[in-house]
């Protein structure tokens, strides 16, 4: 890997065995263009998925070995980015309790994301210590790798600008400059960003309105048939709204004609079946190769992969540790 290219870190949290086009636009693809020019690390945030599990644990290292496919397939080069999952790097636990100790409670309360999962959980539930520390675990994950920046979607904003005041104050009570004021790399593209679901709620597995890397391009069709359009066009002379429209939303994306298609839509010059069949046609198109690639990633493969990311990331967290420790002056 080449020292010149500045340093990256990102992460995704392990949440489902796979992975849906809002995680590509919002963050698969952000990462695969940058790979070319920066020493990466791409992170499955396996720790992270167990700060709100459910009644029933998840088999987390399925979910994380399958997702790790699905980067793969998306174009995620392994050559140029370690990908590797948290949990099997265990200076991320480390590093997490060291910082735990540079860590205003209050802080950690006032967390946007906390107060949301906090109020999201059943009264039965509890919320744990983990959830609240959730955002110190992500600022060891970042801190490790002492990155120039970190490209994520905008709603971990302030989870980056925590870490980076952790890092602060680590730095300012050992007198060092050794955590860095790292960027946040957000994307300017908010279609992209912000892909809606079939339902035009967010893409999020829990609402059921996703379009998944690895689906057959018959489910792809099935859902898009279904999906959600404007809801006063009752024909197709009714005028559209497309803004408000998921397979408008869509279109703009991936049809090199969305404009004349969005335009029609607007006056009534087309119906939205006509709009759902190109987008089918279009979409399945575009995810082909990812699926072919998909298809042939087998358990060895995604193995090799993994644990070769794991010994790069490792190598780079050891070096960190050793030296926060001398800072920090432990035996
Ligand atoms: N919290 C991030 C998310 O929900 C995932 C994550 C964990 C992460 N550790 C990270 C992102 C470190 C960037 C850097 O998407």
């Amino acid at each position: 890997m080449n020292a010149e290219r500045p340093r990256i870190l990102s992460g995704a949290r392990a949440s489902s065995p796979r992975i849906h086009i809002g995680n590509y636009e919002g963050a698969v693809k952000p990462w695969i263009d940058l790979q070319d020019d920066h020493e990466m690390y791409c992170m499955i945030a396996d720790y992270h998925g167990l700060t709100t599990l459910g009644a029933t644990p998840p088999d987390l290292g399925y979910w994380s070995r399958e997702c790790a496919k699905d980067f793969v397939a998306c174009g995620l080069d392994p050559e140029k980015c370690a990908i590797f999952i948290q949990s099997r790097v265990p200076q991320h636990a480390e590093l997490h309790l060291i910082l735990s100790m540079f860590t205003g409670l209050g802080k950690l309360e006032r967390v946007p994301t906390f107060k949301e999962k906090k109020d999201n959980l059943g009264s039965d539930q509890q919320v744990s210590y983990g959830l609240l520390g959730y955002p110190v675990l992500q600022s060891a994950d970042i801190l490790l790798y002492r990155p120039f920046g970190v490209p994520v979607g905008k709603d971990q904003a302030a989870h980056l600008e925590l870490s980076r005041e952790i890092g602060r104050s680590f730095n300012s009570a050992y007198g060092v400059d050794y955590f860095p004021d790292f960027y946040t790399i957000v994307s300017t593209d908010e279609s992209r960003s912000t892909l809606p679901g079939l339902d035009m709620r967010k893409m999020s597995k829990s609402y059921d309105n996703c379009i998944y890397i690895n689906e057959t391009a018959d489910e792809t069709a099935k859902k898009i048939m279904s999906a959600f359009t404007t809801p006063s066009k009752m024909k197709l002379s009714d005028p559209g709204i497309p803004e408000g429209c998921a397979v408008c939303q869509y279109l703009r994306l991936y049809s090199p004609n969305w404009e004349s298609q969005w335009n029609e839509d607007r006056q009534g010059l087309r119906g939205c079946v006509q709009n759902k069949r190109e987008l089918i046609e279009i979409l399945n198109e575009f995810l082909r190769p990812m699926r072919e690639r998909r298809a042939q990633i087998d358990d060895a493969e995604i193995e090799r992969i993994l644990a070769d990311g794991t010994e790069r990331a490792t190598d780079f967290a050891a070096q960190t540790m050793r030296e926060v420790r001398q800072i920090m002056r432990l035996a």
